[in-house]
């Protein structure tokens, strides 16, 4: 299956139904060879099971019980709501959900190995159900700290400060594990702009608080950022100098201020008191 992917990188689906959306997709995603002739796909929006035919999800909705992801709901905050996929557990979701991702990931090789990884899918709550807003997947042990491997939004959704609660809500789960992360590589460029946003917003908010005075490694305890990723931030914003073989913060206050004021909006909060959770063991 693989290499049938790499020899056929066209565009095969141009649409998808998914709830009340209908989507243009961006990238080739390899669906069975039975969807090869199709250019439109019907998704229960809660299973992720496709179909080639608007009847057959018609049928399909009128007997499919879920109304929410399968899974644990670790997290509740007004009408946005978490949940937590084991891809062992729901091995035929996980890869609905990687086939669906892949339309709008152009970089990843697909994981068909669901079995490694936990997915936190996110979703906004009405009477009908739980709507499924974007996700992102995590292994469930990492060698290389990575506390994020792909990361989706769904186009209707873009741009409303979603990603960047996904981040954030990666980061919080490190915390929770005493750990520090970083997302795995490489990101596309609408990821590298959100991770960017996300970590610029962060560092600047604790460095004006703290006037400066404080080291890389401070910050990544209390972040789960990965000092790397700090490092790398702070050189971009020009706030590092080299002294004595050591980077050493030089956060000029009028400085902070003038990348605060350029830094875009904080987005939606993760409200920490709402995630009820533990570490995979
Ligand atoms: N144009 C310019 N800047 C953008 C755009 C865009 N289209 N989209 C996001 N940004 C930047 C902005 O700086 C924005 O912050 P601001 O609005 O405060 O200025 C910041 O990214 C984050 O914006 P969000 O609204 O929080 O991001 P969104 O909900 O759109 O999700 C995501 C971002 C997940 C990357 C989304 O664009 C997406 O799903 N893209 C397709 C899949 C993808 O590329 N995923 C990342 C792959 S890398 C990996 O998986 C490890
Ligand atoms: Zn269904």
């Amino acid at each position: 299956l693989r290499e049938h992917e790499e020899f056929t990188k066209v565009k095969n689906i141009a649409t998808i139904e998914l709830g009340r959306y209908e989507i243009e997709t961006w990238y080739f995603s390899p669906f069975p060879p039975e969807y090869n002739d199709c250019l439109k796909l019907y998704f229960c929006e809660f299973c992720l099971n496709f179909m080639k035919r608007k009847e057959q999800l018609q049928r399909h909705m009128r007997k499919c019980d879920l109304k929410h992801p399968p899974g644990d709901e670790i997290y509740r905050s007004g009408t946005l709501s978490m949940f937590e996929v084991d891809g062992k557990k729901n091995k035929v979701y996980g890869q609905n959900l990687c086939y669906l991702a892949k339309l709008f990931l152009d970089h990843k090789t697909l994981y068909y190995d669901v079995d490694l990884f936990l997915f936190y899918v996110l979703c906004e709550c009405d009477d009908r159900g739980c709507h499924m807003v974007g996700y992102f997947s995590k292994e469930k042990h990492s060698e290389e700290s990575y506390n994020l491997a792909c990361i989706l939004i769904l186009p209707p959704y873009q741009r409303k400060g979603y990603g960047k609660f996904l981040i954030a809500f990666s980061y919080e789960l490190s915390k929770k594990e005493g750990k520090v992360g970083t997302p795995e590589r490489p990101l596309s460029d609408l990821g590298l702009l959100s991770y960017r946003g996300y970590w610029t917003r962060v560092l600047l908010d604790i460095l004006k608080k703290h006037k400066g005075n404080i080291s890389i490694k401070e910050l990544s305890d209390m972040t789960a950022i990965k000092a790397e990723d700090i490092l790398a931030t702070l050189q971009n914003l020009d706030l590092i100098q080299y002294r004595k073989g050591q980077h050493v913060i030089c956060a000029d206050p009028k400085v902070l201020d003038r990348h605060l004021k350029a830094a875009g909006r904080g987005g939606l909060e993760v409200d920490v008191s709402k995630l009820i959770w533990t570490p995979y063991k």
